[in-house]
């Protein structure tokens, strides 16, 4: 634990998200980041940010009768905000503070050899998410730009549901299940990968373990479910299934869900406009470089001749 933490101070960052093209821009996530506030240490006059909870867009009994007070006071009221608490202790003084928490989640990722601040980091992150992927009165069926992926790439909205609840019924222990739209290349080593095509571009059902997220697939997630035991075993016990049913029929929310896809199509959008320019750039500096290189061969030969 000490050898990581010590890892995590000692990281440098040449290319974050929210710096370059890898990752989607922090700037599209609609409102799910813990707010973060600055305060003043009175004592050594230092200006520290820290990651404030949350409270979810509706009180705390809004989800009644499907999702109970209890449920939200315990899980909002105190898991939530000890993931928070403990980002913001584990992160203090190292290199990870200060930073969006998005970047701080795909750099602890660390391609899957995951630093201490990612769990934290993730599940203050999914659990924003989540509250906004819900409403009072929510349910029923999705519409517009939506309904017509969906359809396009499941088949049907009942397909999406059924492969949905299945990736939530199946994830094995603590995770989460997700929509996403996949919108990156084909990353895939020493191949060239080719630019992405309308099929690449497209909705997809997957499920997570513990804290992890698509972010750190570079996917732009849509919707999700929290399947671990706290999130329904208030209302629920053990029975996993009947809380995501319950979920899908009664309290997601499809309008913030279509309002993120706007989002990530718009910043795919914007992310691929900047890939071609950046390849533009190469290309033309690229040319420049071989004339130059052309030059220096004719100079070249035009000595030997001389001699
Ligand atoms: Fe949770």
């Amino acid at each position: 634990m000490a050898a990581a933490a010590s890892m995590a101070t000692s990281l440098t960052f040449p290319l974050l998200p929210s710096q370059g093209l890898r990752g989607p821009s922090t700037s599209w996530l609609p409102c799910t980041i813990p707010q973060r506030r600055f305060s003043r240490k009175v004592a050594s006059n230092l200006i520290t940010a820290k990651f404030e909870l949350k409270p979810p867009p509706y009180p705390l009994n809004a989800l009644e009768p499907h999702m109970s007070r209890e449920t939200l006071e315990y899980h909002w009221g105190k898991h939530h905000r000890t993931y928070v608490e403990n980002l913001n202790k584990q992160i203090a003084g190292t290199e990870l503070e200060g930073l969006p928490l998005e970047d701080i989640i795909i750099v602890s990722y660390n391609k899957g050899d995951i630093l201490p601040a990612f769990n934290n980091a993730g599940q203050a992150w999914n659990h924003d998410f989540f509250w906004e992927s819900m409403k009072p009165g929510g349910g029923g069926k999705p519409f517009g730009d939506l309904l017509d992926l969906i359809e396009r790439d499941f088949g049907s909205f009942e397909q999406f549901i059924q492969e949905f609840k299945s990736a939530a019924a199946t994830q094995f222990g603590s995770g989460w299940a997700w929509l996403a739209y996949k919108a990156n290349r084909l990353d895939v080593e020493n191949a060239i990968n080719p630019w992405p095509s309308e099929k690449d571009k497209k909705l997809v059902v997957v499920k997570s373990p513990n804290a992890v997220n698509p972010l750190v697939w570079d996917y732009f997630p849509l919707l999700t479910i929290d399947v671990w035991e706290h999130a329904y075993y208030l209302d629920f016990q053990n029975r996993r299934p009947d809380y995501i049913s319950m979920f899908m029929e009664k309290l997601v929310s499809w309008e913030a869900v279509s309002a993120r896809l706007e989002k990530a199509k718009a910043l795919a959008a914007e992310r691929e406009m900047e890939e071609e320019r950046r390849k533009k750039e190469e290309e033309e500096e690229k040319h420049t470089d071989d004339e130059a290189v052309e030059m220096y061969l004719d100079n070249d030969t035009d000595d030997s001749e001389a001699e």
